[in-house]
């Protein structure tokens, strides 16, 4: 329920619409209703039961009429509410994954790092499409459902009290008692075939890009066999949902059959009593042709679990607090050098970093070093606020990290990261990450400074050369070169250089070194290798030992 409430409420700019398609369903529900009831009473009429009868001539002219309006509003009104709904759905889906992807830039990059990554790119694509079945197929459907249910009762009311309570009866039996159960069965199994596909699409690509190492080793066989198994894992999960499909369904018109003879009976007793006209067929044939809207709720009770349960997940990334919030009100001084004082750090279990002290001045290169794991990329990604430091431990121009408006934190720090993402556009479009609207000759001085310059040449068409899908064109050094690059380019007073040279050759790494020479007046580099060559070009050098 909760989580439904939280879902409508997102509904918010769209109300109207929303109560449009809900206007429209219902007029189309009730005309669908109204096509038997109002054939029947033609019916009575030519028969002479009840008013005067009419003359026989009347009757075709009656019920060729009848079928025109009738159908034509039922389509026509369906039509509108089909399209008002997909229309919300749609907008909806947009806005929701607008709004996801602001939530995820305040929550990365923390967010993205370690195990969660598959699990997210499953919530931004397949939960969010599966939202669509609530807002374009469970949420006016279910107020159309209700109001069905109000104006069938109040009609027959008029006839008889008894025929409203069955009617009641069985509009909830259909639409909320049936739902209601089928859900609560299907919840397992929803939760078992997400996880099912889940898995098999990980393992899926997985495969794929590990394709050359199956080949190369002979893998691919017993790979091929390990999918077919997973495939009729996730077939099972599947076959059990629509087992439980299908005996709802059968449930349904089990029910619907029972309700209609409950009312006849109803109508012949009270008939036979005297207590009703003979003109009371018409409420029987009401009830009897009113189940459409219920029904329809009846059909989405199996899949309720799994909409909801991508609703929640959805929810819970909209509603995630960032490992850092962004500061907006704080200050924007000018650098002035940066510094660690007994900095310790760990994330969330063992301690990664203990008492560290280091401070970055204007004019020198600091060199960081140590066995992979000792922490060295964890200080750097604290002196960039990624991760939350204790109090009083990181300052950046004297003044406590947390203090300094995010905006200008990124200003003023240059920071390329071990691994350098390509996005799949030019490779002068990837230097220019770096400093949007930068003027080609910076990116080209950039790109000389990271020993990219000659290599783009080389190019066939240069800076305008497209890079392949994840960069997977360039080679390692190349692409980590790009990464110098754009760092270079963002020309920040403090520059923090994870491994920049650790797949590079020498001949590179001394054109990188020289830069770095010329670039540090001015500015803090810190630069974290574990190459002794690169390490020479360090005026101080720590060593990290175990944190
Ligand atoms: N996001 C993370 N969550 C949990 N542990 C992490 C995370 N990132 C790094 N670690 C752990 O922290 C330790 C230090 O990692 P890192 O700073 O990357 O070391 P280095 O850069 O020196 O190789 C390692 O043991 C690593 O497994
Ligand atoms: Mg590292």
């Amino acid at each position: 329920m909760k989580i439904m409430a939280k879902l409508i409420l997102l509904v918010g700019p769209l109300k109207g619409i929303l109560a449009l398609a809900v206007l429209l369903g219902a007029l189309g529900a009730l005309a669908a209703a109204a096509i038997p009831v109002l054939g029947a009473a033609a019916l009575l009429t030519a028969a002479g039961i009840g008013a005067t009868p009419a003359p026989p001539e009347w009757t075709p002219t009656v019920f060729v009429g009848l079928a025109f309006l009738a159908g034509l509003s039922r389509g026509v009104f369906r039509y509108g509410e089909q399209t008002a709904n997909h229309y919300i759905a749609f907008r909806l889906l947009a806005l929701i994954r607008e709004k996801l992807f602001a939530a995820l830039r305040r929550l990365c990059p923390a967010k993205l790092e370690g195990k969660e990554k598959g699990d997210l790119i499953a919530v931004l694509t397949s939960d969010i499409e599966l939202l669509e079945v609530f807002y374009a197929h469970t949420l006016s459907p279910a107020a159309i459902a209700l109001i069905m249910a109000a104006a069938v009762a109040g009609l027959v009311w008029i006839c008889h009290p008894l025929f409203a309570l069955i009617a009641l009866t069985a509009h909830i039996a259909l639409g909320a008692a049936l739902p209601a159960v089928a859900s609560r069965f299907a919840r397992e199994g929803q939760r078992r075939l997400r996880e099912e596909n889940g898995r098999f699409a990980a393992f899926y690509l997985d495969s794929l890009r590990g394709l050359p190492e199956l080949l190369q080793y002979g893998g691919a066989e017993a790979r091929k066999r390990e999918m077919g198994r997973r495939t009729d894992m996730a077939d099972a999960a599947r076959r059990r949902l629509n087992r439980l499909e299908s005996v709802t369904g059968a449930l349904a018109g089990l029910l619907v059959t029972a309700f209609t003879l409950l009312a006849l009976v109803a109508g012949c007793l009270l008939y036979g009593q005297g207590r009703i006209a003979a003109a009371a067929v018409l409420p029987v044939v009401l009830i009897f042709s009113s189940f459409g809207p219920a029904l329809a709720l009846t059909a989405l009770g199996s899949s309720l679990p799994g909409v909801l349960a991508a609703g929640r997940r959805v929810l819970a990334i909209l509603e995630e607090e960032p490992e850092t919030p962004e500061v907006t009100n704080g200050e924007s001084p000018d650098f002035s050098g940066a510094e660690s004082r007994n900095l310790s750090f760990s994330y969330g279990g063992e301690e990664v970093l203990r008492d560290i002290s280091i401070s970055l001045e204007k004019g020198v290169i600091t060199g960081i070093t140590g066995r992979s794991g000792s922490g060295k990329s964890t200080f750097l990604k604290l002196l960039m606020r990624f991760w939350q430091p204790p109090a009083n431990t990181v300052f950046i121009s004297g003044a406590e990290i947390d203090h300094i408006n995010t905006g200008r934190l990124r200003e003023l720090e240059s920071f390329m990261t071990q691994e350098t993402y390509l996005f799949h556009s030019t490779i002068g479009e990837n230097i220019l990450i770096g400093r949007p609207g930068a003027s080609r000759a910076d990116m080209i001085a950039a790109a000389k400074k990271a020993a990219l310059h000659d290599f783009v040449l080389s190019l066939p068409e240069g800076y305008d050369t497209p890079v392949g899908e994840m960069g997977c064109t360039l080679s390692s050094g190349e692409r980590q070169r790009v990464g110098l690059a754009r760092a270079f380019l963002h020309d920040a007073p403090l520059l923090l250089l994870d491994e920049p040279t650790s797949n590079l050759d020498s001949l590179n790494e001394g054109v990188i070194l020289k830069a770095l020479r010329e670039e540090k007046s001015g500015r803090a580099v810190a630069l974290v290798s574990h190459r002794p060559s690169t390490m020479g070009v360090a005026d101080t050098v720590y060593l990290l030992g175990n944190g």
